[in-house]
């Protein structure tokens, strides 16, 4: 007898194991996973599905886990047909389970290695959500990738990703990480740069659709682009940088230097405003935080690399910080700026160092003005 608790997540039910994470990146443990706060995640998979105009949609999460993304698919994106597959045979009684608890017919399980699922078949749409690092399985996913396919990656392991554990970081990813202000920026363009390798490997190019920093997790969807040209245009927005804390300047280099050593990094653009446009948060789960984040990635200036934060500009400048939202209209008088959505104090900007630093000094409290 199967044991759980039946819950609703968007319009589709779902029967997951009584222990389950409800906070933070979630752990493993002997039972299936299942963690709720990945709703907002789950979300965000079925807007991108749904607005992406295809026809049919083949769909395969390659790790279910009790097949929450799969059924939620299945069962909210018209014309998909979706393979929800686990390597733990425990997982697949709750894919069944959740699979005829909504009636499904366009939703499958199956209990197999992903290695080995993708060297045999291959998808319009590949998901991949392992337990930490992605690395050893972007190559398998691009394999499973059909032609002008998309590829979905999640990685939880944010501490070698943003720095905290560089090494880490240097073993799994190739990349030297940078630490402070900029760190899940770095660690989302480190992800994405590992991506485009891969992909690379197999004469493949990549175009971002929606890459995020979210609750402790990274996430990059990307369309497949077939072909050498592609493949050059994708490796071609690989860089590195420097950044000099005694005048905040960060500036990018396509080869490494002694400057310009952290990285390698993505340095292309992190979304598709295109189909940012068409995505529409109307009956999802979290409807409200959809909402909030469809604005915040769409009004990004995604041709900028690396953000600003008011804390940095705070200590910079020894001075207290304005308001966010009058210091961003005093930076769109001189030039242009916007929210990101890595956090809230932090901006994007296609002013000079020195200029921000002065319009931070115009817009504090401290100046008089
Ligand atoms: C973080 S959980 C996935 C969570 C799920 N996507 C969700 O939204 O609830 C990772 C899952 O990957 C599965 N897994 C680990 N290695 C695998 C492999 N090589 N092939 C297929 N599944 C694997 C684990 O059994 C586990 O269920």
């Amino acid at each position: 007898m199967l044991s759980g608790v039946e819950i609703k997540e968007g319009r589709t039910r779902l029967l997951v194991p009584e222990r389950h994470s409800s906070h933070g990146p979630g752990t493993r443990t002997s039972d299936v996973f299942f963690n709720r706060q990945m709703a907002f995640g789950r979300d965000v998979s079925v807007m991108l599905l749904k607005a992406l105009e295809r026809n049919t949609v083949s769909v395969a999460d390659a790790m279910s886990a009790t097949g929450s993304r799969a059924v939620r698919v299945a069962n909210e994106v018209k014309n998909t047909t979706v393979t929800a597959n686990d390597a733990d045979p425990k997982a697949i009684p709750y894919i069944d389970y959740n699979i005829s608890l909504n009636s499904l017919s366009n939703c499958v399980s199956s209990n197999m290695d992903m290695h080995v699922l993708f060297s045999d078949q291959s998808f319009d749409y590949v998901d991949i959500d392992p337990f930490g690092s992605p690395v050893q399985f972007i190559q398998s996913a691009v394999r499973g990738c059909k032609k002008k396919g998309i590829i979905a990656v999640t990685a939880t392991d944010t501490a070698p990703l943003a720095g905290a554990q560089a090494g880490k970081c240097r073993r799994k990813y190739q990349s030297e990480p940078i630490r402070g202000y900029m760190c899940h920026e770095g660690g989302l363009r480190i992800l994405m740069c590992v991506m485009a390798k891969e992909l690379a490997k197999f004469d493949r190019g990549m175009k971002p659709l929606l890459s995020f920093y979210a609750d402790h997790y990274f996430r990059v969807y990307a369309q497949v682009e077939e072909g050498a040209d592609a493949t050059d245009r994708s490796l071609g927005q690989i860089g590195f940088m420097h950044y000099d804390p005694a005048t905040l300047k960060r500036s990018t280099s396509e080869y490494p230097d002694v400057r310009h050593s952290k990285g390698p990094f993505w340095l292309g653009p992190l979304h598709d405003k295109a189909l940012l446009g068409r995505m529409n948060a109307e009956s999802l789960e979290d409807e409200k935080r959809c909402v909030k984040m469809l604005r915040l990635w769409r009004n990004e200036l995604d041709e900028k690399v690396f953000l600003y934060d008011v804390s940095e500009l705070s200590s910079f400048t020894k001075m207290s910080p304005p308001k966010m939202d009058d210091l961003l209209d005093a930076l769109n008088a001189a030039g242009r700026a916007a929210p990101t959505h890595m956090s809230p104090t932090s901006f994007k900007t296609d002013l000079e160092t020195e200029d921000v630093i002065s319009v931070y000094r115009e817009s504090s409290p401290d100046s008089g003005k």
